[in-house]
């Protein structure tokens, strides 16, 4: 597969009205979709619509195949000892949700502690610190290193008797900087500490082997790997999985129900999706996994890393740009300010020039504030870019100046 420029002409809002010139840098908040991802939704809609499980017509039935074969390669993409740990979610946030409150809340007690870095997203925070508050359980933060990095040996200082669980990114949506998830697991799991990882800067960027890796639970989100929004995967080792309750329950998750028994769920993955599914998400989100899978993931990295290097010298040449996070271990965001210019007007400025970037705190207030700044600009990159996208943000930043926000409100945040 040819990365960038050539890539761009599959992606039809790259030629929508208003957006030829689009350079698209804010991949990390959602990446554009594919005409494959897009017509695997219309033709789902126009030909293989119909509930799914309980039908017993043809229409129900395939359907129902689309959505267990979608469950099928889910499984293969990430090397899940099975599909039936595979539960679709609407996305990482609702998944982590899910097992703050399906799985560790039943099993934490006042002084238990839990385990999170201090560069984790909001959604990979705020679970955990409501589950420690219902139970009277401690959430311990591992802050970064002045390079933005989590260390192995610091993650290791921090687990004691008391430590139940441990939440962590695979990559930082602040910095790009990449966690030795691995590692860590290992370490945890010499302690019997279950390990959740949030997947969801990952999967677009990096070959995910939940065997590998040695995960307990893994969160992603298709919207940020050119599939739907409204989808996502929640994998659940299957050694996980006896005893869980369900996060939601109603249609779909139970079979004998009577009004003054306790309803027995059905088999994982059954029990933990209530409701009617996001059907044509989950179909949609297997064609974005093929589209992923025709290119070679490793070539895909170089590339990335080929427009993070060039940015990077870019940056290091201009001498009021500040760069963020260790560079040996970033290779698909970065993250940087103009110094004396608030972030909001130099997103300002590169929307004039039709350059989309993330400017802000990127839903990660404690970890910015760690590092004393009021946010950060973020250019994220994925497939479709290339380096004449990069030089023309490069380009523009030189005419960098104090806007509106830097004059009357130089303190102030914006949006979360
Ligand atoms: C690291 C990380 N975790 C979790 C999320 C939440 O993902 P979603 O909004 O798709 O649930 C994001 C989204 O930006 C993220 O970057």
């Amino acid at each position: 597969m040819e990365f960038g420029k050539e890539i761009r002409s599959e992606f039809p809002i790259f030629s929508s009205v208003g957006n030829q010139n689009l350079a698209y840098l804010d991949n990390a908040a959602t990446t554009q979709k594919p005409k494959k991802v897009i017509d695997a939704l219309v033709d789902f809609y126009s030909t293989s619509n119909a509930n799914i499980g309980r039908g017993i017509y043809k229409l129900s039935m395939e359907a129902h195949q689309q959505y267990e074969d979608s469950r099928t390669t889910v499984a293969e993409f990430l090397n899940a000892k099975s599909a039936n740990e595979i539960v679709f979610t609407k996305g990482t946030t609702e998944a982590i949700n899910f097992i703050a409150v399906s799985y560790l809340e039943p099993n934490l007690e006042q002084g238990d502690e839990v385990l999170v870095t201090g560069m984790e997203h909001h959604s990979n925070l705020l679970p955990w610190q409501r589950a420690c508050e219902r139970t009277g359980a401690k959430l311990v933060v591992v802050e970064s290193d002045e390079h933005g990095e989590v260390s192995l040996e610091r993650m290791e200082e921090s687990i004691n008797s008391k430590t139940k669980f441990l939440a962590i990114s695979h990559i930082s949506n602040v910095l790009g900087v990449m966690n030795p998830v691995k590692e860590i697991i290992r370490k945890a799991h010499i302690h019997k500490i279950p390990v959740l990882v949030d997947g969801a800067q990952s999967v677009a960027h990096c070959k995910v082997d939940v065997q590998d890796l040695g995960a307990d639970f893994y969160c992603l989100s298709g919207h940020k790997m050119y599939g739907p929004t409204g989808i996502g995967v929640l994998y659940i080792n299957q050694a996980f999985q006896e005893g869980m309750l369900p996060f939601l329950v109603g249609g779909g998750v139970a079979n004998g129900v009577e009004y003054q028994r306790i309803t027995k769920y059905l088999p994982t993955p059954f029990c933990f999706e209530a409701g009617t599914p996001n059907l044509a998400g989950a179909v949609g989100l297997a064609s974005a996994i093929e589209f992923l899978q025709e290119a070679d993931m490793a070539d895909l990295h170089k590339h990335e890393l080929k427009l993070y290097n060039e940015m990077l010298a870019i940056l290091e040449g201009q001498d009021n740009a500040i760069v963020y996070g260790n560079p040996a271990n970033i290779s698909s965001i970065v993250s940087f300010n103009i110094k004396d210019i608030h972030p909001y007007d130099i997103g300002n400025l590169l929307n004039s020039h039709n350059i989309a970037v993330r400017t802000g705190v990127h839903c990660a207030i404690p970890f910015v504030d760690s590092m004393n700044l009021l946010g950060t600009v973020r250019a994220s990159f994925g497939l479709y870019n290339d380096l004449d996208e990069v030089h023309r943000l490069g380009d523009v930043l030189k005419q960098a100046k104090p806007g509106d926000w830097t004059r009357n409100r130089p303190n102030v945040r914006y949006l979360e």
